[in-house]
Parts: C-alpha cells; sequence; structure tokens
C-alpha cells in the first residue's frame, strides 16, 4: 500500500494538520508523530490532510511525520472478540493493563487478537469442495457457550485444495484455494462499511429484554431499534445494562459510548463474575464490551459505535441474534460536534454537523434482520437499543430527533416518573411500538391468542386513568362512580404490580413470557370480577381491602420457581368466581348510582 508521507504544521486538540500529503486518500488510516499515534484523514485541501487522531495528542510537535497508510480504519474479526473489553478502536483495555500501563499508552500496538493463541478448529468442508463468501468453513468452540463459525470472507471464492483440521493459531491459513490464496482465522474489515448480506427480512419476532414495560407495551423487534432517550438519572445506563444481562440475544456487544469512567469501571468488574440465570454459564461468554469514557479522546469515541456495530454485523453473518446495547449515542454526537468545529465546518442545529442525521443513520441502519451470505442457509439479526441523554430532558432536541428517525420503538423516560423512583421510568403515554403489527402474530402463537388484547385493555385502562385523574383534579374522587374508582385502583396495581420493575431484585429483575403474560392476566381477571361484583351492590371497599388485591402487587417478587403455582392459583380462584361477598345493604345508596 501507499506510505504517504507528510509533516504536522498544526495541532488543534484532537485534529491535526499535515503537509505534504500528495496523494493520500480521505478516510486512510495515519500513524501521526514520533508514537505513531492512530488517526485517520477526514479533509484534504492541496497537499494537506486534516487527520483526527484516535489517541491523546498532548506532546505531539511541529514538524513531526504523518505516514498515511492508505486504508480506512478496520477491525480485526475472529474468535477472541467475545468475553473481551476493547476501546472504540478495537484495542483490548484489560491486556494493556496486565502489561503493567494503567491505562492505554500512546501509540500502543496490541493486536486487538491475541496471535499466539491456538484455536481447536473442525473443518465443515473438504478438499474439493467450491466455496464463496460467507460459506462456513468450519467451526470453533469459542466460548462453551458460542460456537464460533468461520466463514470464507466476502469477495474470495474458489475451490479448497487444502483444509485444516485441529489446533490453528492466528498466523497459519486454515484453508487454502486452488489458486493458493489463504484463509485465515482472521480479517480485517472497515468500520464504515457495512457488511453484506443476501435478503433484508421482516422483523417477525420480538426481542425479549425480560422487562414487563417493554416486552408488553412497547417491544422491539429483532433486528429492529429502540431508543432510550431520558434527562440525567432517570435510569438509561440500568435498562442497558439490566437488558445486557438478561436479554435474549446470543451475542451481547455493549457499547459505553463517553459515559463516566467509574460507571464503566463497574461494569468492568461486574460483568465477568454474573452468571446467565439460564444456563449458569458466566454473561461475559456472549459479551463483547467496547468502552470510551468521557476522560479518553472524543475521535475514538466517534468510531466506537461503528466498531462495535462491526463486530456485531461478524456474529450475525454467523447465523446470530447480536444484540447492541449504546450508552449513549448523545456522547457519541458530542465527539462528533467537537471534531465538526476544530474543521470549522458550518454548524447545524445547536452546534452539531448539518451531517449529524445521516451519521445517526449509518448507524442505526446496520440493525436488522437478514438472510446471511453462504452456505449453509442462515439468518441473523442486529437489534440497536441506544440510550439518548437530551440536554435537560428535552426530546425536541437534535440527537433524539434524529435518531428517532431511524428508530421503531420509542421508550421515553420520564424525570418524573424516576423522582418518584417508579422504574424503568418508562413514560407510557409518550413511549410507543412501530413494530406491534408484525409482532402480532408471534404473540399470537407463541403466547397466547388474547396476549394483544390484553395489551390493548392495559393500555386502554392506563388512557382512562389519565382521564379520571383530571376530573378527580376538579371534583375530587369521592364525588366518582364506584366503576371508576375501581379503574383508578386498577391502573395503580398496574402501575406498581406490573409496570414497575425492579434491576436489583432476583425475581423481579427477568421475567419470562409466561410470568409477564400471567400477571397481566390475573390483575385484568380481578378487574372484570370486581365489576361484576359492582353491579352486585358488594361495596367497593371490601373489593379494595381483599387479599387478592395485595397479592397482586406482590406478584413480581414470587421467586421463579413458585410463581407459576402461585399465579395460576390466583387466576383459577378469579375464574371460579369473584371473591368478594359482602353485599351493600338496602340502605346503602353512596357511590355511583
Ligand atoms: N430498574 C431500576 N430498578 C431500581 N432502581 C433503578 C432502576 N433504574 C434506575 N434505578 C435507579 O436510578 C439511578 C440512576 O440510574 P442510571 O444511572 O441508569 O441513570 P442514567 O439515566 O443512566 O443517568 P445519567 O444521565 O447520569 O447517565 C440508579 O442508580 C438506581 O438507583
Ligand atoms: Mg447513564
Amino acid at each position: 500500500m501507499d506510505h504517504i508521507k507528510g509533516r504536522i504544521y498544526a495541532i488543534a486538540g484532537p485534529t491535526v494538520m499535515a503537509r505534504g500529503m500528495w496523494g493520500a486518500r480521505m478516510h486512510s488510516t495515519c500513524l501521526v508523530g514520533r508514537d505513531g499515534l492512530l488517526g485517520e484523514i477526514i479533509r484534504i485541501e492541496e497537499d494537506t490532510a486534516t487527520v483526527q487522531v484516535y489517541e491523546d495528542t498532548t506532546g505531539l510537535s511541529i514538524d513531526e511525520e504523518v505516514v498515511s497508510l492508505g486504508r480506512p480504519l478496520t477491525v480485526r474479526l475472529g474468535p477472541g472478540l467475545l468475553t473481551n473489553i476493547f476501546d472504540g478502536i478495537q484495542r483490548p483495555l484489560h491486556r494493556m493493563d496486565e502489561m503493567g500501563y494503567s491505562f492505554i499508552r500512546k501509540g500502543l500496538r496490541v493486536k486487538a487478537l491475541e496471535k499466539m493463541r491456538k484455536w481447536d478448529f473442525h473443518p465443515e468442508r473438504k478438499r474439493g469442495d467450491r466455496v464463496g463468501g460467507g460459506d462456513i468453513l468450519g467451526v470453533i468452540p469459542d466460548t462453551e457457550r458460542v460456537v464460533h463459525r468461520v466463514m470464507v470472507p466476502h469477495g474470495v471464492d474458489g475451490t479448497i485444495r487444502e483444509i485444516r483440521k485441529g489446533m490453528v493459531d492466528s498466523m497459519e491459513p486454515v484453508c487454502i484455494l486452488d489458486d493458493g490464496r489463504e484463509i485465515f482465522l482472521y480479517h480485517e474489515w472497515p468500520v464504515r462499511t457495512p457488511r453484506p448480506f443476501r435478503k433484508k427480512l421482516p422483523p417477525l419476532t420480538p426481542f425479549i429484554t425480560g422487562q414487563r414495560v417493554f416486552d408488553v407495551l412497547f417491544p422491539v423487534a429483532e433486528g429492529g431499534a429502540a431508543i432510550v432517550p431520558g434527562g440525567f438519572g432517570t435510569g438509561k445506563t440500568i435498562i442497558e445494562q439490566t437488558i445486557a444481562k438478561f436479554g435474549r440475544a446470543d451475542i451481547i456487544i455493549y457499547i459505553g459510548c463517553g459515559e463516566r469512567g467509574n460507571e464503566m469501571a463497574e461494569i468492568l468488574t461486574e460483568f465477568p463474575e454474573l452468571k446467565d440465570p439460564e444456563t449458569g454459564l458466566p454473561l461475559s461468554m456472549r459479551t463483547v464490551i467496547i468502552v470510551n469514557t468521557s476522560n479518553m479522546p472524543v475521535a475514538a469515541r466517534e468510531a466506537s459505535i461503528f466498531t462495535g456495530i462491526t463486530v456485531g454485523e461478524y456474529f450475525r453473518d454467523m447465523g446470530y441474534r447480536v444484540a447492541i446495547m449504546a450508552d449513549s449515542i448523545s456522547r457519541w454526537a458530542e465527539a462528533l460536534r467537537e471534531i465538526s468545529s476544530r474543521l470549522e465546518e458550518m454548524p447545524g442545529e445547536e452546534g452539531f454537523p448539518p451531517y449529524l442525521a445521516t451519521r445517526i443513520g449509518g448507524f442505526f441502519e446496520r440493525a436488522g434482520r437478514v438472510e446471511c451470505m453462504g452456505s449453509p442457509g442462515r439468518t441473523g439479526s442486529i437489534t440497536v437499543i441506544s440510550a439518548v441523554s437530551p440536554p435537560g430532558g428535552d426530546f425536541s432536541e437534535p440527537v433524539t430527533q434524529s435518531a428517532l428517525r431511524f428508530a421503531g420503538t420509542l421508550w421515553a423516560l420520564d424525570t418524573d416518573l424516576a423522582y418518584r423512583r417508579h422504574f424503568p421510568a418508562v413514560n407510557w403515554h409518550r413511549s410507543f411500538s412501530l413494530y406491534i403489527k408484525e409482532l402480532e402474530e408471534w404473540y399470537r402463537q407463541n403466547i397466547t391468542s388474547d396476549m394483544m388484547d390484553l395489551r390493548e385493555r392495559l393500555l386502554a385502562i392506563l388512557q382512562k386513568e389519565a382521564e379520571l385523574k383530571e376530573i378527580v383534579q376538579i371534583i375530587g374522587v369521592e364525588a366518582l362512580q364506584d366503576t371508576d374508582r375501581l379503574t383508578l385502583e386498577v391502573a395503580d396495581i398496574i402501575r406498581d404490580g406490573f409496570l414497575r420493575q425492579s434491576a436489583f431484585d432476583e425475581n423481579d429483575a427477568f421475567n419470562t413470557f409466561e410470568k409477564q403474560y400471567l400477571m397481566l392476566k390475573s390483575i385484568l381477571l380481578f378487574m372484570d370480577r370486581a365489576m361484576e361484583a359492582l353491579r352486585r351492590e358488594v361495596y367497593i371497599e371490601e373489593i379494595l381491602s381483599s387479599p387478592v388485591r395485595r397479592r397482586l402487587m406482590e406478584m413480581h417478587s414470587i421467586p421463579s420457581e413458585r410463581f407459576r403455582e402461585d399465579i395460576r392459583d390466583l387466576i383459577e380462584g378469579l375464574e371460579r368466581g369473584d371473591p368478594f361477598s359482602v353485599k351493600k345493604g338496602p340502605s346503602s345508596s353512596r357511590g355511583g348510582s
């Protein structure tokens, strides 16, 4: 490749200008200065290249050399990604730490994936087979949980002359084609180029988060995108982390983007310890963490979401369901703004560059469920769940608005709810899911035929509650009809007993769909029975003080081994008839007659 050399004549924070760069190409990576800091060319004028540097430029001086490498920023793909923690340009963080650097030393190149490690390769093709891009050559047990499918890189095809079996390291080919071309366990892929697939497929199954308010009310489809905007402290990070722990995906990519260092430190220490409640295996076995905290260089933060989604696409191409957690896209956008302002580009809304939406789209549009390239035929998906941190919690700002254009699900977090410690602080009036229509059939087939009806009823009760609350403000609760009072009470049970979900209670933190359904069913059945009882002129006080109400409020924390019997028992009781027996006396005429 062309190694074009120039010299630095200006440095402004993370951007560096170099002259003498004739022939250098846009988006080519560069080594900058004596330490060989990694950078990327983001503007070229005549012989001058503007380079954004992914590392700290302190100490860099005028006249140091810039070498353009002639290739774009890439990630290295292959076994060993899982369980690892990388920075925004895929330098492994913990290994650097082990090597005695408290943080990353400048210009330090550690090959993203360990060079010396040997992998046990099981071929699934043989000599004489014709293969092409995306075909699976064989498999490697990557972690105890995930089988790594070794694929023919895109753009390569031919007939197999030789294929290995057994232990292989990253330096030796696993396969040699007839024309002598070698295929290795690893290949590089440019982070800003989406990896190809055969066909985009409609999203037909929900991505199960285990969170009731999401799975029942505002589901995101596998292959869809959800955004989670919320003001300071509304619970965005807890949502991202809870879903990273319990979400039903084969692979989780967690991108900590511009958040506080101590928060990420928590994840880094906590995550490797966590066990999957289903398999008992460490959750890190399905996870790749990419971190660029607020004190790390902004350019690498800008790159981090593309590094993350490229790694995600690689696992998607193996036929896996991948979920990408990004916290937060706003910090990424701020990095973009900072770089743009150093380039003295014409600012758009709130100082963000005019191409903000296009760039955000470039990330979100890489979500999707696809038919993968190559044989055997397989489908894979990428679901994106991205936090947004609008300043002052005001959703009309450009990042939230741009992200909304690409997301099918909005989980709008609400400062008032968070203040009242109603978590997840999802505002049920503002949030939405555009996937409901497509997912309906799945719910009918896989949960029950009435799931969608129950969901509609639940939303209707919450809507009615909002209307009634306005009336109550004027005339007081005493003046309401008993049926309306009951609606308010049921809304209360829905809010406190169902929508609220503690991330810290082990029985509550993750719910299977079965538990979610049974809880919902029992609450609505209670409402039906209570309405009937009111018609039979049972006192509403009798209904409200009934032990059933308390049981409904406490359902969420029933241990998983007992909930089925407990809730079924409750439901059967309610199905047999209403548990409210005290009738109004003939003289009673209070309430809603
Ligand atoms: N599901 C939950 N269950 C219990 N508590 C929660 C839950 N979600 C959030 N909280 C509480 O809210 C606090 C703030 O949450 P979190 O750090 O996720 O907010 P954030 O929106 O990411 O904040 P920031 O704007 O600072 O990034 C948590 O420390 C926790 O006490
Ligand atoms: Mg946060």
